[in-house]
C-alpha cells in the first residue's frame, strides 16, 4: 500500500506533524506548543495530557492542511522524558519529568561506584539526563503504582493500546544492554527497578497497532527517538558522517555501523535504530542549551527572538572579546558536569547586544566542535561531513560560525524538520517491508552549504578561548 503518511515529532517545546507524500514531499503540516515548567532546583515538568493533546492537535492540523487521506502514522519522541501511568486506564499517575530535569542528580551520586559498569553495559554515562535515574526518582519519591516508562510508551499506549518502545528510545534509558538490545536485569537491579513491567522493545518499523486519534483508523507503523530519526532522514549511515540538530539543545550523532563503539571521549554509545532485527549504532553528544539559550537572551530583552540573531549579530564584526559558555543547564558530553553554570566573560562598557549574540553563536558552535573532535577521537578518523537541521539552522550567522570553527562545510537540510521526515521514513518502511532504507529516505537538496571563511589558525584561536573558559568553569568548586 502506498500513499502519504502522517509523521509526528513530539518534542520538548512542541509537536510538529507533517503529511509526507512519497512523490510530492510534504503536503501538509501542523504544530502545537507544549509548555514545560522550569522549576527551582533544576526540575522541569510537563503535563502528559498536554503532550498527548499536542500530538493529536498537530496531527489533525497537518491532515486538514493536506486535505487527503494518509495510509499510516510514524511517531518520533523526545527520548529521555519519563512518567508513571496506569496500564489499565492509561491515566498518568505523575507529571512527565522532562529530559532536562536534574532532580535525580543525588541518585546518580549514590550510584557513582557503578558508573563505569553501567557505561560498559549500556553505553551511557551516569547522568540524570537519561531516563533510568528519573524513573528511580519517581519510584522513590512519587509513586509505586502503575508502570514507569519513557513518554513514547505512554503516547503509543494512548494511541493504540500497545505497550511498546522502539530499540533506540529504550537505549536512552540506561536499562538496555547495548550489545544484546534487550532489557538488562543488572541495570534494572542497580536502579532499583527490578520487577518493573517494561514495554516490549520493538524495531522502528514494527506495526504496533491502529489509532483513531487523528480521525480515520490508521496503522502506527514507525517509531523512533527524535535524534536518531533526524540522523536517518539526513541519510547518514556510514562512519565519517555526522548530523547535528539545533533544537532546544543541539544534538550531534555519528554512525558507527553494526557494532557499538565505547570510546573514551565521553560520548554516548547507543542504538541508532533496529530494522528487521538488525541494530545499527551511533555515537551521540549533546549541547543542553541551544534554542533555549536563544530564548534566554530573548527573555532578557537582548533580542526579540531567534529571527533577530542575524540582524543583531551582523551589526558588529566580532564578539568584541566576549566569551559566552552557554551552559545554562550544565554541560553534557564530553564533560558530563550538570552542576556547571554558564559564564559570560570579557564584558566591557562597549559590549552591546550584537557582541552577546555573536558570543552565543560561538559558544554553541564551539561545543558542537568539541563533540566532532570527540567523535573523531573515538572513531580514529575525522568527521568529513556535517549535515544540520532544526529551527536554528535558519540563522546564517550560527551556521557560518559553525563552519568556521569546525573548518568543515556545513550542509543545511532543505526542511528544518528532519526529525519528522525520519518518522515518515520509518512509517513507510513499516507499511511496506519490501522497501529499503534508500527508498524511503528523502532526496537531499540542501538549503545552503556554508564553507569556512576563516583560516585554521583563527579557528583554533577562537576555540582555544572558549576551551580556556570551560576549563576554568570545570576547575571551580560547585
Ligand atoms: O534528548 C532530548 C532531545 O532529543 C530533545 O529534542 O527537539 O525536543 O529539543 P528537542
Amino acid at each position: 500500500m502506498t500513499g502519504p503518511v502522517l509523521a509526528v515529532d513530539q518534542g520538548t517545546s512542541g509537536t510538529k506533524a507533517l503529511v509526507v507524500c512519497p512523490e510530492r514531499g510534504v503536503i501538509g503540516s501542523g504544530s502545537a506548543p507544549v509548555r514545560p515548567r522550569h522549576l527551582p532546583a533544576g526540575r522541569v515538568e510537563v503535563s502528559p495530557d498536554e503532550l498527548l493533546g499536542s500530538v493529536v492537535d498537530a496531527g489533525r492540523l497537518a491532515l486538514a492542511q493536506a486535505g487527503e487521506p494518509v495510509v499510516a502514522v510514524g511517531l518520533a519522541n523526545q527520548g529521555e522524558t519519563v512518567l508513571a501511568w496506569d496500564p489499565d486506564t492509561g491515566e498518568p499517575l505523575t507529571d512527565a519529568l522532562v529530559w532536562q530535569d536534574r532532580r535525580a542528580e543525588s541518585l546518580c551520586t549514590e550510584l557513582d561506584v557503578y558508573a563505569e559498569e553501567l557505561r560498559q553495559l549500556t553505553g551511557l554515562p551516569l547522568d540524570p539526563y537519561f531516563a533510568a535515574p528519573k524513573m528511580m526518582w519517581i519510584r522513590r519519591h512519587l509513586t509505586r503504582r502503575g508502570v514507569v516508562t519513557t513518554s513514547d510508551a505512554w503516547l503509543v499506549h494512548r494511541l493504540t493500546g500497545a505497550f511498546v518502545t522502539d530499540a533506540a528510545t529504550a537505549g536512552r534509558t540506561q536499562l538496555l544492554d547495548l550489545d544484546s538490545v534487550t532489557w538488562s536485569p543488572r541495570a534494572l537491579d542497580l536502579f532499583g527497578l527490578a520487577g518493573e513491567r517494561l514495554p516490549r522493545v520493538v524495531d522502528a518499523t514494527e506495526p504496533v497497532g491502529t489509532t483513531t486519534a487523528f480521525g480515520p483508523e490508521l496503522p502506527l507503523t514507525g517509531l523512533l527517538v527524535d535524534q536518531q530519526a533526524a540522523l536517518l532522514a539526513q541519510d547518514i549511515t556510514e562512519p565519517g558522517g555526522a548530523k547535528c540538530t539545533y533544537g532546544t539543545g543541539a544534538f550531534l550523532l555519528a554512525p558507527t555501523g553494526s557494532v557499538p563503539r565505547r570510546g573514551g571521549s565521553g560520548l554516548v554509545s547507543c542504538v541508532a535504530w533496529r530494522l528487521a532485527g538488525q541494530s545499527s549504532y551511533c555515537l551521540d553528544g549533546q549541547v543542553y542549551t541551544a534554542a533555549s539559550a536563544v530564548r534566554w537572551l530573548t527573555d532578557l530583552g537582548v533580542i526579540a527572538g531567534p529571527e533577530d540573531l542575524d540582524p543583531v549579530g551582523s551589526a558588529v564584526p566580532d564578539t568584541g572579546g566576549v566569551t559566552f559558555v552557554p551552559a545554562l543547564a550544565g554541560l553534557a558530553a564530553p564533560w558530563w558536569r550538570g552542576d556547571i553554570r554558564g559564564s559570560l566573560t570579557g564584558l566591557g562598557l562597549d559590549t552591546g547586544p550584537g557582541h552577546l549574540v555573536r558570543a552565543l553563536c560561538e559558544g554553541i558552535a564551539a561545543q558542537v566542535a568539541q563533540l566532532t573532535d570527540a567523535v573523531a577521537a573515538d572513531l580514529g578518523e575525522p568527521v568529513r561531513t556535517l549535515r544540520v537541521d532544526g529551527g536554528l539552522t535558519r540563522s546564517a550567522l550560527l551556521m557560518q560560525t559553525q563552519a568556521d570553527l569546525l573548518q568543515l562545510p556545513v550542509e543545511v537540510s532543505e526542511l528544518p524538520d528532519a526529525t519528522a521526515l525520519g518518522a515518515a521514513a520509518v512509517a513507510r518502511l513499516g507499511l511496506d517491508p519490501s522497501l529499503s532504507l534508500g527508498d524511503v529516505v528523502p532526496a537531499r537538496r540542501p538549503a545552503a552549504v556554508y564553507e569556512p571563511r576563516i583560516g585554521a589558525d583563527e579557528a583554533a584561536h577562537r576555540l582555544g578561548a572558549f576551551r580556556t573558559e570551560v576549563a576554568a568553569l570545570l576547575d571551580r568548586k560547585p
